[in-house]
């Protein structure tokens, strides 16, 4: 039985003061409507100063049984996954829920055979296939921890994720179809293989039919394996606050922090946002165009939509192949009424024309959906009028990997919308703004750094192997407060707008990036003595990266250079983290204690260097008329 969705501004309201006031009744009556193997003695306990968040203490409970097992019955034969292919020559999948969860249980088995056992961490790199799905869930259904990397970062960044988690098992396919090139999974597999000894074994899906080796002992096939096993899988018993997955994102320092989600607290929420969020009605074919690999997939193509009983496409391939209509074609061919995209593919897909739009029926639509960076009034307004035909609400949803589940967003045709803003924040977020000097910003119109001062079910609980890390990044700016790292500011009616992170993570085609871990890959090239590195606005990409480097000797062809330094920035981090623009500098401006002013660097970067505030406390302020003058 699901709960009533709220259903207007009135409701929500109250629901809201309702959610402050009594935030344990409040979420003790979402998870009522779970499948539990022992329900909770408590609620919650909290502490924000160690931290420890805990919620549905003493439940016992199997995610999986919540997305598959509780919905065989009711809609055993309706579709779970709609899989889109990359290649439009290469039919689409659908899975119905009785059919993915048989394949579940079986993978559940075949990891079982593979020595996997509860507890332990495993690690999936993979394409956007039903495979993936049916890991992740296999891994949530016997007890073990997934770790997805996404499929775009380098052996490098693969093998520092496995290290980090002692993952034993690694779960990957031959390649990854994106548009018309072939990610090589298996051969970065085994070069980053090369260097992680918990592994023991690695299964390999085949999808894309390339050649690669097989290491006997190690390597299996996952189509001989899923041939090995039984049908039957019980689910494993699990408490509220076992952990489910961990999910790496960039800090500001330079390694990535894997973010842990416990079992009850991100089910019951990542649900109860999905339903309340886009107003999901049964029966509705709901598409987030995200990859599985961050948390947008995680929570919005996997469990939200699956915990609902919803139909969730997946979609192997990219926004413009075969050409920039692609997007549009599949909500015509699946009369898709819930679409979810992220503000660069928006941005992409604008400047390449309307030729792209107009072909296609798009009347299905009834919600779309934006997240993971701003969305500007233009795009926002295109998206509006090109694609909803100003008759579908547009939910501007901001949350993070470490919150687990969106938490200031309008409520789809429910609270009302502004273009640019994230409105008001869900029941159970109590959001607020602090000032420079960590006093908390009363009433409306004020502007500061965005914090939540109370848990959510689906908050982060730590980052793996380190605690400290944690309490350090998020708790200890502020007193008794999560510290978002954003900043927001909350107009007259108390509606938030997001303005940005306010620290050292650059938000690149809303995905991460610290500026520490793309500085220190450029440092690793040989002639790099040191380098800095700011955003820039970008039309498409909402921010750029823009790299300041010190070269030891002369440079010969500053474009080689460029080059060379971004190739082995794809090597060691991704081609994500490439940077837009290089400029060569032969200092940087630096405070008497040694700190790069990144301010100013910003201000040389995005065009303004007219006004670099006070520079009187730079070590050699001559240094900043030089970068000026070579600006790009
Ligand atoms: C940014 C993605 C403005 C923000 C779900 C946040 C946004 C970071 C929005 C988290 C939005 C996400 N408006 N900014 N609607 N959504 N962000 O962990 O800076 O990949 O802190 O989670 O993206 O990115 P992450």
């Amino acid at each position: 039985m699901q709960e009533k969705k709220i259903k207007d501004f009135n409701s929500y309201k109250k629901e809201y003061e309702r959610s402050v006031k009594f935030p344990e009744k409040f979420w003790e009556e979402k998870a009522n409507n779970f499948l539990w193997k022992k329900k909770w003695d408590k609620v919650l306990s909290w502490d924000f100063t160690k931290p420890d968040v805990k919620w549905f203490i003493g439940g016992q409970l199997n995610i999986t049984e919540n997305c598959l097992d509780r919905h065989l019955e009711k809609r055993g034969s309706q579709i779970a996954i709609k899989w889109i292919s990359n290649n439009t020559d290469e039919p689409n999948r659908d899975l119905s829920y009785s059919q993915l969860h048989k394949e579940v249980c079986k993978f559940s088995n075949v990891l079982k055979k593979n020595g996997a056992k509860k507890g332990d961490r495993i690690c999936l790199y993979m394409p956007m296939v039903p495979e993936l799905a049916i890991a992740v869930l296999a891994c949530a259904r016997i007890g073990a921890i997934h770790s997805v990397v996404f499929a775009g970062f380098s052996a490098k960044s693969l093998s520092d994720r496995i290290n980090d988690a002692n993952c034993n098992i690694l779960i990957t396919a031959d390649g990854a179809f994106r548009g018309d090139k072939i990610t090589p999974l298996k051969h970065i597999s085994d070069e980053a293989m090369q260097n992680t000894p918990s592994i023991d074994k690695c299964i390999v899906l085949k999808s894309t039919n390339s050649d690669i080796n097989i290491k006997s002992g190690r390597d299996v096939w996952w189509k001989d394996e899923m041939e090995k096993v039984d049908k039957n899988c019980t689910a494993e018993t699990m408490d509220s606050e076992d952990p489910l997955f961990i999910l790496y994102t960039s800090g500001s320092t330079g390694k990535p922090k894997g973010i842990v989600h416990s079992i009850a607290g991100y089910m019951v929420y990542t649900e109860f946002s999905f339903r309340n969020v886009f107003q999901y009605n049964e029966g509705d074919v709901y598409w987030c165009t995200a990859d599985i690999g961050w948390i947008t997939g995680h929570s919005y193509i996997v469990y939200g939509p699956l915990l609902s009983g919803a139909t969730t496409i997946m979609f192997e391939g990219v926004p413009t192949y075969p050409d920039a209509g692609r997007f549009w074609k599949i909500v015509e061919e699946n009369k898709v009424n819930i679409f979810y995209t992220a503000p660069t593919a928006i941005r992409s897909l604008e400047a390449k024309g309307m030729e792209f739009v107009t072909p296609y029926d798009l009347s299905s639509l009834k919600v779309l959906g934006t997240v993971g960076e701003p969305i500007n009034e233009d795009a926002w307004h295109w998206y509006d009028k090109e694609i909803g035909n100003e008759n579908c609400p547009i939910v501007d949803t901001w949350w993070q990997t470490e919150t687990g589940g969106i938490m200031i967003s309008n409520l789809a045709g429910v609270t009302p919308s502004k273009p640019s803003f994230a409105t008001l924040p869900l029941p159970g977020i109590q959001a607020c703004l602090i000032d420079e000097n960590g006093k908390e910003l009363e009433g409306n119109s004020v502007e500061g750094k965005l914090c939540i001062e109370f848990p959510w079910p689906s908050m982060a609980r730590t980052i793996y192997g380190d605690h400290n890390r944690f309490r350090e990044t998020y708790f200890s700016a502020f007193k008794n407060k999560y510290f978002t790292g954003d900043g927001a500011l909350r107009d007259e009616n108390g509606m938030y707008k997001i303005t940005g992170r306010v620290d050292d993570v650059l938000i690149v085609s809303g995905h991460n990036l610290g500026t520490a871990e793309i500085e220190s890959a450029m440092d690793e090239y040989e002639n790099v003595c040191e380098t800095a590195i700011v955003s820039f606005p970008h039309a498409i990409k909402g921010n750029g990266v823009y790299a300041f480097v010190i070269c030891h000797e002369e440079a010969g062809n500053p474009d080689v250079l460029r080059k060379e330094i971004n190739d082995l920035v794809t090597k060691i981090v991704g081609p994500i983290a490439k940077a837009d623009k290089i400029q060569f500098v032969s200092g940087l401006p630096k405070t008497r204690s040694g700190k790069i002013m990144r301010r100013i660097l910003r201000k040389i970067a995005s065009g303004d260097s007219e006004n670099l505030g006070d520079t009187s406390t730079l070590l050699d302020p001559s240094v900043v008329e030089e970068i000026k003058l070579g600006s790009l």
